[in-house]
């Protein structure tokens, strides 16, 4: 047992986030009191009703507040009153750029047959990891406008890619599969046949650790066969690293094949710093308040957490009790279809750790 008292971050956020969280706290403190550690939770509003009320996202003062703590746990930020962009990236990307939060990794994992809209597909066959780049690529957020508003304007968005923000994804990549101990093979998942700059530095540099990594089999996919081999064959993979902009893509379609965005959970990963947990479904606005957001993926995202810390005994049996009451208690993973209500499936997985 650990002596640890863990400092945690709550920001609850929009929508459904501050629902989902509290069961992600339920089951935090029945784990905390089974696996016998503690941990103090400190409050943060940021989100859209700050943001409407005072104008402010997130500033350099409160990141480094948050540099405090020993992990952070989210709910969701989006928020239907205010202009996309301002709250992804005043808060979410801001929080994962200030804390150099440089890994988001993203479990796909199929809980239960019933729950995957694949034709016979099997929990064996969908078990695996997307390691994805947090940091750089097309977040960076580098470009301009040329002529902005005329007939002949331009808009250059640019991939930015670093040797050492490639090689430290990468080898964060390698470490994992060996400790994930699977099947030990890693997917580099890109497009090295057009876009022959970005995709060359990470091909060159893949090459170069795997000689280092001789224990992991490799392999490589184009993203648009990625999204393929998904659907098609999700058997092949154990873990994926990829850039910023297609793990966004490739982890939405996992989410699905794995029962949809309320069983996927993420980490935002800084191995030397502070990370940060969260459900990556978001908001869901027209749900907040009607008790029947499904909050297994931020169950899943406080079990993630717990994993970071240490607590691995804590971290698993949340997820067996997780699987457990997916599989043998809900009708379906979707809101409003659980046969419970938010507060019940959280009771659940509480009381079946
Ligand atoms: C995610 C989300 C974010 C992203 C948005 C909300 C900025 O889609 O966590 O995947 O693109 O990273
Ligand atoms: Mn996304």
């Amino acid at each position: 047992m650990s002596a640890k008292t863990y400092k945690i971050a709550v920001m609850g956020g929009d929508g459904t986030g501050p629902e989902v969280v509290a069961e992600g706290l339920k089951v935090l403190k029945a784990a905390s009191k089974k696996f016998g550690f503690s941990y103090t939770e400190t409050a943060f509003d940021f989100g859209g009703a700050r943001y409407l009320r005072t104008g402010k996202t997130i500033d350099d003062k409160e990141i480094d507040e948050l540099k405090k703590f020993d992990a952070i746990f989210l709910g969701a930020i989006g928020h239907p009153d205010v202009k996309p962009g301002i709250l992804e990236q005043g808060i979410l990307l801001k929080t994962r750029f200030g804390l150099d939060q440089y890994i988001n990794l993203r479990p796909v994992k199929l809980y239960d047959s019933r729950f995957c809209p694949l034709k016979d597909k099997k929990p064996e066959d969908i078990d695996f990891v997307v390691v994805r780049e947090n940091s750089e690529g097309l977040y960076k957020g580098m470009g301009e406008f040329q002529n902005k508003g005329k007939k002949d304007e331009v808009a250059i968005q640019i991939s930015y890619n670093t040797r050492k923000g490639v090689e430290r994804c990468l080898r964060y990549a390698f470490e994992f599969t060996r400790k994930r101990n699977r099947r030990k093979k890693l997917t580099l998942c890109g497009k090295t046949n057009v876009l022959t700059y970005a995709w060359d530095l990470w091909q060159r540099t893949f090459d170069e650790l795997k000689k280092e990594y001789t224990d992991i089999e490799t392999d490589y996919a184009h993203v648009d066969a990625t999204t393929m081999w998904f659907v098609k064959n999700p058997e092949w993979f154990d873990v994926i690293v990829t850039d910023n902009m297609f793990g966004d893509i490739i982890t939405d379609l996992g989410a699905m094949i794995q029962g949809g965005m309320g069983i996927a959970a993420g980490g935002n990963i800084n191995p030397d710093g502070v990370s940060m947990f969260e459900p990556i479904g978001g908001s869901a606005p027209k749900y907040t308040g009607k008790h029947v957001i499904n909050p297994l993926a931020a169950i899943c995202a406080a079990g993630m957490m717990m994993e970071t810390l240490g607590e691995s005994k804590a971290a698993k049996a949340i997820e067996n009790s997780v699987i457990k009451v997916a599989s043998t208690k809900m009708k379906s993973l979707a809101a409003g279809k659980m046969g419970y209500s938010t507060e019940e499936v959280g009771d659940l997985v509480a009381e079946n750790l």
